[in-house]
């Protein structure tokens, strides 16, 4: 059967977007653990040179390399200096993505441009020059992060973000169709709340927030990064090579 082991990801390389904080972090870490090569983007340098102190001090490899991933030029050229530094790309985990809350007549012009480009165009631009470099070598695995709101479900104030992350599912499962016969495998993955300050809602503190879980999701409790990144990592990994286009649900229970 297979299954993960330590050695798993080893002479891989993954590219994580959104790899300076929170879920990206994680990922980013998780997968050095178990053998890969990790370059992390986003717009800041300073989290991202941190993540990779953090994946060196574990004794893996990895490169910091910003980009803003609404730019298709700066996309380009991140996927060129992944190529640059490691010599190959075989896994995207397209994990960046804002969010700006307000009803939707009241949603400011720009907040929506801002989620738009970063939640939608940012995926799709990343897909674009992910697919175009993984065809060159015969395949590989991409992992879009979703939510939980958007194509499972809606909340009140969250109408931009719904529908950029609603988009993002629909973009994974039409692009599986198209490259699997490249040997290209995309999924989504569309969590609830995970234990990072995105999951924190304006004027509430954590502990508000693990209060509120408590009676709002069904296990009663914030979702852990673990959590995040190892199913991250099972869709990344041979042990789910039949699963294709599909958009698995972590939200401990939320639209069940
Ligand atoms: N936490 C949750 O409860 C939860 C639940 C469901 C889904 N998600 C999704 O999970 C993903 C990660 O969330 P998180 O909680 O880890 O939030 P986070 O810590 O705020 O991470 C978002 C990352 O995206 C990067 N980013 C934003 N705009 C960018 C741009 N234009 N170009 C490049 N990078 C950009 C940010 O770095 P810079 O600011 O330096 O660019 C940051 O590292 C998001 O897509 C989010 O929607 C989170």
């Amino acid at each position: 059967m297979t299954t993960i082991h330590a050695d798993s990801f080893h002479g891989k390389t993954v590219l994580v977007t959104g790899g300076g904080s929170g879920i990206g972090r994680a990922v980013a870490l998780a997968f050095v653990q178990y053998g890969a090569t990790v370059a992390v983007t986003g717009r800041r340098p300073e989290p991202l040179h941190e993540t990779v102190r953090l994946i060196e001090a574990s004794g893996g490899s990895g490169s910091a390399i910003p980009a803003d991933l609404t730019d298709s030029a700066q996309v380009s050229d991140l996927i060129r200096q992944v190529v640059d530094r490691h010599g190959r790309l075989d896994i995207a985990v397209n994990n960046a993505g804002v969010n700006a809350p307000g009803p939707v007549a009241d949603l400011d012009d720009a907040d929506w441009d801002r989620i738009v480009a970063t939640n939608l165009t940012g995926v799709w631009l990343s897909m674009k020059h992910e697919i175009n470099q993984l065809r060159r070598t015969g395949g590989g695995v991409i992992v879009n992060i979703a939510s939980n709101i958007g194509a499972h479900s809606t909340r009140p104030g969250m109408g931009a973000y719904a529908a950029t992350k609603a988009a993002v599912s629909a973009l994974t499962r039409t692009a599986s169709r198209e490259y699997i016969s490249e040997n290209i495998r995309i999924n989504a993955i569309s969590p609830g709340p995970i234990d990072t300050p995105m999951s924190v809602r304006p004027g509430e503190t954590i502990a508000g927030r693990d209060q509120r879980l408590t009676t709002a999701l069904p296990i009663g409790r914030v979702g852990s990064l673990d959590e995040i990144a190892s199913t991250v990592l099972w869709l990344a990994s041979p042990a789910s090579g039949f699963v294709v286009g599909h958009d698995l649900v972590l939200d401990g229970g939320a639209t069940a």
